[in-house]
C-alpha cells in the first residue's frame, strides 16, 4: 500500500482533528503517503486534496472542527457522483481510503466499497446514533458542553424559582439528552425513543413546586421536538413561568475531551492498519472499552438501541 485518502464529512464533531493527525502519522511512520480531500466528499469530486507531511498536523490535537473541513455533497449520492469519485480515486493512484463521519457519509463508504474501492469507516457524529459501538467520536466532548451549559442554566434558574426547558442536539436519537440529564440531575428528558406524557410531567413538575423544589429542567432532544413547543404546551398546563434555551452549534465545538482525542487517535491508527491488512467495508467501533470493528452492512442496518440501564437509571434519579 502506497498512498491512502482521508476525508471528513457530514456534520463536524469534536475529535476529526485528531483522527486525521493519527491517520497521517500512523501512516507516514509505514512508508504509505496521505492526500487529504477537502470538504469531504466534494473535495473527492474536484480533486481538491493535498499530501499531508506530519507538519500540517502539528497543533491541531486540541481543536474542535475540521482543518480539511467538511461538507454535504448532494452530487456523490447520485451514480455519477460515485462513478468521479471512484475514476478520481483510480487517477490519483489511492489504494484505499478512510471516511471520517455519521451514518450518511459511511452510507457513501459502504457504497465505495461495494464498487471495489478499499475502504475504512470512523464513526464521528455527537448524535451517538451509529449501531455497533459505544460512542462514536465527539459524543463525550459534546456532552461535556451541554453539562456546562446546563450547569450554568441552573444557576439561574435557582435565583428565579424558575423552569427551563433546554433543547440539545440528536436529529432521531435521544442519547445526548438521556446522557446529560441523568449527568446534570435534570427532572425530566423528553427523546424520541421513548412516549411522554406532558399531564403526568406537568403533575410532577406542580407537585415538585408545593414541596418547595421550585426550579425545574427539562431537556429535549430536538428530535422528539422543540423546546418553544414544548414551554408553550406546558406553560398552559403549570401555569408559571417557563424559560427555553436552545444550545445549538455550539455543541459540535469546544476543545475536544480526552476522551474524544483518545478515542480518534486509536481509531485512526486502526483504521490505517486495517487497510493495510486488506480489510475494507467496516468501521471502527469502541465497545466495553474494546477497540474493534463491525461490517459497513452491519452499522448501518440497524438502529442502535439505548441503554436500558441509562434510562432505568434516568427514571429512578428523576423526581
Ligand atoms: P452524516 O455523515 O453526519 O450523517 P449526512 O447524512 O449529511 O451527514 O451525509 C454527509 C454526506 O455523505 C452527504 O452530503 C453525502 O455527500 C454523503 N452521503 C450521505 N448519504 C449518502 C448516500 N445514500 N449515498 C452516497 N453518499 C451519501
Ligand atoms: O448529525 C449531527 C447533527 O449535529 C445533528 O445533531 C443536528 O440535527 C444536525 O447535525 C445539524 O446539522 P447542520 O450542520 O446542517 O446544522
Ligand atoms: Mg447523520
Amino acid at each position: 500500500m502506497k498512498r491512502i485518502g482521508v476525508l471528513t464529512s457530514g456534520g463536524d464533531c469534536s475529535g476529526m482533528n485528531a483522527c486525521v493527525r493519527s491517520i497521517v502519522r500512523t501512516a507516514l511512520s509505514r512508508g504509505i503517503e496521505v492526500y487529504g480531500f477537502k470538504k469531504g466528499y466534494q473535495g473527492l469530486l474536484d480533486n481538491d486534496y493535498r499530501s499531508l507531511t506530519s507538519q500540517d498536523v502539528s497543533g491541531i490535537i486540541g481543536r474542535a472542527g475540521t482543518f480539511l473541513q467538511s461538507a454535504r455533497c448532494l452530487e456523490f449520492k447520485t451514480d455519477e457522483g460515485l462513478k468521479r469519485g471512484h475514476e478520481n480515486l483510480i487517477d490519483l493512484g489511492i489504494d484505499g481510503i478512510v471516511v471520517i463521519g455519521g451514518n450518511g457519509s459511511l452510507t457513501g463508504a459502504l457504497k465505495l466499497h461495494d464498487i471495489g474501492v478499499p475502504v475504512v469507516g470512523i464513526p464521528a457524529s455527537i448524535d451517538n446514533d451509529l449501531y455497533g459501538t459505544d460512542m462514536s467520536m465527539g459524543v463525550d466532548s459534546a456532552l461535556n458542553v451541554i453539562v456546562n451549559a446546563v450547569d450554568m442554566i441552573r444557576d439561574t434558574a435557582s435565583s428565579h424559582d424558575r423552569m427551563f426547558i433546554i433543547e440539545v442536539m440528536g436529529r432521531n436519537c435521544g442519547y445526548l439528552a438521556l446522557a446529560s440529564a441523568v449527568a446534570t440531575g435534570a427532572e425530566a428528558a423528553l427523546i424520541p425513543e421513548v412516549p411522554y406524557n406532558l399531564d403526568d410531567i406537568a403533575r410532577r413538575l406542580k407537585r415538585r413546586f408545593k414541596e418547595k423544589k421550585t426550579n425545574s429542567i427539562i431537556i429535549v432532544s430536538e428530535g422528539a421536538g422543540s423546546a418553544a413547543d414544548f414551554a408553550a404546551k406546558l406553560t398552559e398546563k403549570v401555569g408559571y413561568d417557563i424559560r427555553v434555551s436552545v444550545l445549538g452549534h455550539m455543541q459540535r465545538g469546544g476543545n475536544p475531551s480526552v476522551f474524544d482525542r483518545v478515542l480518534a487517535s486509536k481509531m485512526g491508527r486502526n483504521a490505517v492498519l486495517a487497510l493495510e491488512k486488506g480489510e475494507s467495508g467496516v468501521m471502527m467501533t469502541y465497545c466495553d472499552s474494546v477497540y474493534s470493528s463491525i461490517t459497513l452492512t452491519e452499522a448501518l442496518s440497524k438502529q442502535r438501541p439505548l441503554s436500558q440501564s441509562l434510562l432505568d437509571l434516568a427514571a429512578l434519579l428523576e423526581s
